[in-house]
């Protein structure tokens, strides 16, 4: 709910569509999700390689990046994780708007939180990319050391440890990084954005 009542919008001359087609390409928020160590920023990051590559404008929020700065006033207890998650969601929007594609990778482990998201932009501008992984596989993986800390008490509130994980029921894309390469999964990704449309 905004907290002033005397805020008009604004249009601008240039749309969305025009900077689309600027692009040569449509936008829309790639949204990941999945337990810490799946691979969402690994994934998130080749992805956005390619897609330059391919000359594809985007643009990447990423957890502990986005939480140096915009959200640095928040922790992890599930109010300020769902007003992470709503920030990224906006700024996403802003995003989108601009043209881009905008590669967001957070663990956003409640349904409601990313349901909200996709209710914030258009029908197809939202692509749920499920980062699905074991906790034992992640866990073995640990590229930040916190599920060893996890395991030791020093993290309260852990994902898939001591806090849950609600898995995407009809995510656009599931990409199981137990069994494919980094590489099978940003080509099932891009697959996704010929099929649908959104590259050329
Ligand atoms: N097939 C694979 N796909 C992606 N990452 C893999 C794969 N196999 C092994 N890895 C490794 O798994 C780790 C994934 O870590 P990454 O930081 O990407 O996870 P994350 O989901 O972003 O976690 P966090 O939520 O903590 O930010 C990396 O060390 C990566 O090298
Ligand atoms: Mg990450």
């Amino acid at each position: 709910m905004a907290k002033s009542e005397n805020i008009v919008w604004h249009d601008s001359k240039v749309t969305k569509e025009d900077r689309r087609g600027l692009n040569k390409h449509k936008s829309a928020v790639i949204w990941f999700t999945g337990l810490s160590g799946s691979g969402k920023s690994t994934v998130s990051v080749e992805l956005e390689k390619e897609l330059y590559s391919q000359g594809v404008r985007t643009y990447r929020l990423d957890g502990d990046n986005v939480r140096h700065g915009l959200n640095k006033n928040l922790g992890f207890s599930p109010e300020d994780r769902k007003e992470n998650i709503r920030r990224i969601g906006e700024v996403s929007k802003l995003m989108v708007d601009a043209g881009l594609f905008t590669l967001s990778a957070f663990i956003s482990p409640y349904r409601e939180d990313r349901d909200e998201v996709r209710e914030l932009v258009e029908d197809g501008e939202f692509i749920e990319v499920f980062v699905d992984a074991s906790v034992e596989t992640c866990e073995s993986r640990d590229p930040k050391g916190l599920y060893k800390k996890a395991r030791a008490g020093e993290i309260k509130g852990f994902t898939g440890i001591d806090a849950p994980y609600e898995e995407p029921k009809n995510p656009e894309v599931t990409i199981d990084t137990d069994k494919l390469t980094l590489e099978e999964s940003v080509q099932k990704i891009v697959s996704y954005l010929k099929e649908k449309g959104y590259l050329e």
